[in-house]
């Protein structure tokens, strides 16, 4: 899974546009082997997903509530994620962790939230540069799994995101020893969790560019890429997709 996430970023004009031109690489390559999300801000996900549809580009949302309805104000649940059109949402992302104080047990309930409504979660987690100069950072993707990840993972209900917090629009990335060994960590931490965890699609984000992509995704354990800065330009980021 190639995943674009735009974070805070378009208007409708360009939006569409590079939804479109996106949608049109994802038709033109009809890879059968690969699935190709972008995720734009909430504001945009019914127009993208209108202006998607008949392709196989899938559209997500960047964060939900844990509950479907109430009074929750500027909120968005994960029921109407799925009625604009979205198939999946990602959740715990380290910015929503940061910036709102988002815990692992928020995490965990916004991912039980999607299932709920029938959306795949991409569940993120990562560590900070304090906690890997530490020498913690296996540590703490353990503890971040154990605590985001409900009860229930499956290959087909959930995705992994493993994003270094120092990676993330810094342009520096882990070496790829670096990505297979905490990609290797998480995938036997899941297995404690879940008999699925082979079949689970563990992301890696951060910093991923069309350079850097074939060399990223061949690490160990990495089964997709979720892109930020490189997921708003449409040939680079179908040149990431064909990477993979
Ligand atoms: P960049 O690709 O811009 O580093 O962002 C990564 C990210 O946070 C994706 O969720």
């Amino acid at each position: 899974m190639i995943a674009g996430n735009w974070k805070m970023n378009g208007l409708r004009s360009d939006a569409l546009a590079l939804a479109r031109a996106v949608a049109d690489g994802v038709k033109q390559a009809a890879w059968t082997d690969r699935q190709v999300l972008i995720c734009p801000p909430a504001t945009l996900v019914m127009a993208v997903a209108d202006a998607v549809r008949g392709s196989a580009l899938l559209v997500g949302g960047q964060d939900c509530h844990a509950k479907p309805s109430g009074a929750h104000t500027g909120d968005i649940a994960a029921e109407m994620l799925r009625d604009c059109g979205a198939s999946h949402v990602i959740v715990g992302h380290s910015e929503r962790r940061a910036d709102h104080g988002e815990s692992d047990a928020l995490v965990r309930a916004k991912a039980e939230a999607a299932w709920r409504a029938s959306l795949v979660p991409v569940i993120c987690i990562g560590e900070t540069l304090d906690e890997r100069e530490a020498g913690d950072t296996l540590e703490v993707l353990a503890t971040q799994l154990k605590g985001s990840i409900p009860p229930g993972a499956t290959a087909w209900n959930t995705v992994v995101a493993y994003e270094p917090v120092w990676a993330i629009g810094t342009g520096k990335t882990p070496t790829t020893a670096e990505v297979a060994a905490a990609h290797g960590h998480i995938r036997k931490v899941l297995a404690t969790l879940t008999s699925e965890a082979a079949g689970i699609r563990l992301l890696y984000g951060g910093s991923v560019k069309e350079s850097n992509a074939a060399e990223l995704l061949a690490a160990g354990d990495v089964d997709g890429a979720l892109v930020g800065g490189a997921s708003l330009k449409a040939p680079e980021f179908l040149a990431i997709a064909k990477a993979a």
